[in-house]
């Protein structure tokens, strides 16, 4: 009896030293962790990276991470040898593949203020370039890389004309990391004009001298097109003076700018209509001083660019003859019509540079986002 209850008192006893080395080896464990060197720690290194690099992947999101998980993966020797040679490199390396339309620009993005970028069309530098910039229109003409695509290098397709002006590549679909274009979920978003504060420098917003109601500069004349339509019924109800190639005159810079100032009104009207395809027609009337009378995407999407008060969309009156009749209504009402102008007091417009910021844009997005990207399905976003 006695015995059997010493036996269980020494056991009670040895339980309980046990639990309190354990208890002991734990705290020693949890504060002196990060100064063992156990094996199992090479695993939390690189695990991280690996997760970030997934999600980088998974999200197309803009990430350094997966760029580093490349680095401290197994390379090949050739892998190697890239590695150095942009590891020498200082400056991104932005290699122009075509210039758009054959127009080439100037290669310095200091007006931007972006700094430590190579911009080249030197194709001897593809092997070092981390961007190769590929204008949509002028892929079939000029073809793509034939060589290997170095691992780390990023293709991005470019493009400002709307679906309906330029076909898709079926080819292509999957082949490029970036998209830069007009559209505002593009990876690098290059509208045709934005609204930017304006400085104590700016000077304040003066209406220019009006002598024409509602005019209109138009080229492309296809009887299909909506905008033709519109202008054959609008016209009924008002005058509309119209001017360019379409009324068998072309038009100066000068001239254009000298009417449209001159003009209360202009038909911004955009030849296709797609989600965020908002051009110059747009953004020039607004800079020189006369309100935009918009046809194209839905007024929301407008208002996704500039202030909701700044224009008059088409579908904001149920016929054209309303539309004519608001017109005349503020063309009696000056208050009224200048109210258009209210966003003066605050933005000024800017135009982008067609290329150049595009190029400029591109590299500068290739400094901040290092990590693994790649647009699937492009046609199909595009495209529609
Ligand atoms: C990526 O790196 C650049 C330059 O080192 C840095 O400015 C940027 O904030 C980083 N981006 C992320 C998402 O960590
Ligand atoms: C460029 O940077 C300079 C100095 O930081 C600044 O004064 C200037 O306004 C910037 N220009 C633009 C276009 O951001
Ligand atoms: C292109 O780059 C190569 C290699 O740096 C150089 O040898 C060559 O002169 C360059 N060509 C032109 C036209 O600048
Ligand atoms: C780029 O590197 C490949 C080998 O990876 C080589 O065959 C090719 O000639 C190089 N191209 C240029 C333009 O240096
Ligand atoms: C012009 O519009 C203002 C409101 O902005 C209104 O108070 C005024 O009566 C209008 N004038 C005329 C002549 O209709
Ligand atoms: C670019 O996209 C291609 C095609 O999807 C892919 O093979 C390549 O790994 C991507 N490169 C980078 C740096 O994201």
């Amino acid at each position: 009896m006695s015995s059997s209850g010493g036996q269980k008192t020494s056991l009670r006893q040895f339980s309980l030293c046990c639990i309190m080395v354990a208890c002991c080896l734990v705290l020693f464990f949890i504060y002196y962790k990060p100064d063992i060197k156990l094996p199992t720690l090479g695993i939390y290194k690189t695990c991280p990276t690996v997760i970030c690099a997934k999600t980088a992947q998974d999200q197309d999101s803009t990430s350094n991470c997966s760029s580093e998980q490349h680095l401290n993966t197994p390379q090949s020797d050739t892998k190697k040898t890239q590695v150095a040679a942009v590891d020498a490199e200082p400056d991104t390396v932005l290699l122009i593949w075509m210039w758009p339309f054959g127009f080439k620009y100037d290669l310095s993005c200091s007006i931007f203020n972006i700094t430590r970028c190579h911009l080249t069309d030197n194709r001897s530098l593809y092997n070092k370039s981390h961007g190769v910039l590929f204008h949509h229109r002028d892929i079939q003409g000029t073809g793509l890389p034939k060589e290997p695509r170095p691992w780390f290098q990023k293709w991005v397709w470019s493009n400002m004309e709307s679906p309906a002006n330029s076909a898709p590549i079926p080819a292509v679909d999957n082949v490029f990391n970036l998209t830069c274009n007009y559209r505002l979920d593009s990876s690098i978003p290059v509208p045709y004009g934005y609204l930017v504060r304006i400085t104590s420098e700016d000077e304040k917003f003066k209406l220019p001298k009006k002598n024409k109601l509602v005019c209109w500069v138009v080229s492309n004349w296809k009887t299909q097109y909506k905008r033709v339509q519109y202008y054959n019924e609008l016209k009924n109800h008002i005058n509309i003076q119209a001017f360019g190639n379409a009324f068998g005159q072309h038009l100066s810079d000068q001239d254009y700018t000298d009417i449209v100032s001159s003009c209360k009104f202009y038909l911004s009207f955009e030849n296709s209509v797609y989600k965020d395809y908002i051009t110059e027609k747009l953004y020039s009337p607004m800079k020189l001083g006369s309100v935009p009378i918009v046809l194209g995407p839905p007024r929301q999407n407008y208002e996704d660019h500039i202030p909701p008060d700044s224009f008059i969309h088409v579908s904001d009156f149920s016929t054209p003859k309303e539309l004519a009749e608001r017109l005349f209504y503020l063309d009696q009402n000056h208050t009224e019509y200048m109210k258009y102008f209210n966003w003066k007091n605050r933005y000024k417009v800017q135009m982008s540079w067609f290329g150049k910021e595009h190029a400029c844009k591109t590299c500068s997005y290739l400094q901040k986002n290092r990590g693994y990207q790649t647009i699937h399905g492009l046609n199909k976003w595009y495209w529609g």
